[in-house]
């Protein structure tokens, strides 16, 4: 099997919109008791420099869940691998993902983080595949909507891989 890697979005616009997602945030979040919780591992490079950028004071902890191993299809069935460990309730909750695909992910942690009684949860994603959604999560922070491709780069893998790149990207895979 070949990889093909192309590019999607470069390295200048990923910074520009999160700056402006930060800018956004700071001023929604200036008087509330903001948490940041990172969806691992994806959304390791995308929280750590949305959080640079805040100009709030905010805590940060991360819930890991289960990947989509070595397919490009979500089996939909979401595992937690490790929970978070600060204490969320009566707290203001951001959720950030790297990319809202069925939207079976986000409805699963919504959910779950319900329970520990945060006073709210709104949602940042860098990147959403809305024609692919089977569920309507509402987005409160978007940065990009992008097409039906499966991505990779700044923190999102394909079977591990690419999570190093500076940009995102989108694979084609080919038999050889
Ligand atoms: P959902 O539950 O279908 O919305 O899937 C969301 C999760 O699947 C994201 O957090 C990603 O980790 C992963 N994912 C979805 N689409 C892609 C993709 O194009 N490339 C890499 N990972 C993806
Ligand atoms: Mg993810």
């Amino acid at each position: 099997m070949n990889i093909k890697l192309f590019k999607l979005i470069d390295e200048e616009d990923i910074k520009n919109k999160v700056k402006e997602l930060a800018e956004k945030i700071s001023s929604d979040y200036s008087d509330k008791e903001l948490i940041l919780i990172g969806i691992l591992k994806g959304a390791f490079v995308f929280l750590s420099d949305l959080i640079r950028n805040l100009t709030i004071p905010c805590l940060c902890d991360f819930i890991k869940v289960s990947s989509y191993g070595k397919g490009t299809e979500s089996s939909g069935i979401v595992k937690i691998l490790s929970d978070i460990s600060i204490d969320i309730k009566d707290k203001d909750i951001l959720l950030v993902e790297d990319i809202v695909d069925t939207g079976l992910t986000l409805k699963y942690l919504i959910d779950h983080l319900s329970l520990k009684k945060p006073k709210s949860i709104k949602i940042c994603a860098l990147l959403d595949k809305k024609e692919r959604h089977k569920i309507e999560i509402p987005i409160d922070y978007l940065g990009f909507t992008i097409p039906n491709k499966f991505v990779v780069g700044y923190g999102i893998d394909y079977d591990e891989k690419f999570r190093y790149l500076p940009y995102i990207g989108y694979i084609e895979l080919e038999k050889s």
